[in-house]
């Protein structure tokens, strides 16, 4: 390194819909570079291939055009290393409204239908006698999968994805990558202490 400047990831929100970097995504990241940090940690880049809005990807080959012209872009105003930071989430949802999210779990045959007669009001006011403490999770929060909720098929998938993304990241000329195991998504909800897996 240059100096000793590091720039943490930090996400733009400037991707497309579906992953792309974006002319917005080179200014800011070209501003980063012209400041003489010696390391630019590029944002959480996903690792899997599922929709995330404008969070930028490295969980197919497509995306490698568009960070390579990204990084060739970066050196020439610069001379900071840049890895990105790889990512790997579960599945989060939206809370649903008090009448959907009744009508989900009777449809999965997890609440009685009968209650489908009580009130909006009525069923938020007493929603903790008719839920699993999970679902009163879901109910007031949204659905967020847990690490508990996958099984080891899906697990065994995980270091490869991050070995793919790695490797994207190495075609596209990045200096090497940085893994996200913070802030409660995947890794870290492995290493967390309320962690409640027995098959580790
Ligand atoms: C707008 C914004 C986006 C962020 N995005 C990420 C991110 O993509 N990945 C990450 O690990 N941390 C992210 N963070 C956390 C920063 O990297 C963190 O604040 C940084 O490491 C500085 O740490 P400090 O506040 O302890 O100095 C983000 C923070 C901000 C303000």
């Amino acid at each position: 390194m240059s100096n000793r400047i590091w720039l943490p990831a930090m996400v733009t929100w400037r991707g497309t819909e579906d992953g792309f970097v974006t002319p917005d995504v080179h200014d800011i990241y070209v501003r980063y570079a012209m400041g003489g940090p010696g390391m630019i940690v590029l944002e959480a880049t996903g690792i899997r291939d599922v929709a995330s809005g404008p969070l930028l990807r490295l969980s197919h080959d497509r995306f490698i055009p568009g960070l390579k012209a990204l990084v060739d872009e970066m050196r020439a105003n610069g001379d900071a290393l840049v890895m990105p930071q790889i990512i790997d989430f579960l599945k989060i949802a939206t809370r649903k409204t008090t009448r959907a999210f009744m009508e989900s779990l009777v449809a999965r045959g997890q609440l009685s239908e009968a209650l489908l007669g009580l009130s909006d009001a009525e069923f938020e006011r007493d929603h903790s006698r008719h839920l699993t403490p999970r679902q009163q999770r879901d109910f007031l929060y949204g659905y967020r999968q847990r690490i508990e909720d996958l099984d080891l098929s899906e697990i065994r998938r995980i270091p490869d994805w991050f070995a793919a993304a790695a490797r994207r990241a190495r075609a596209c000329g990045f200096d090497g990558v940085e893994l996200h195991f913070a802030h409660a998504y995947t890794m870290a909800s492995f290493l967390s202490v309320t962690n409640g897996r027995r098959d580790d």
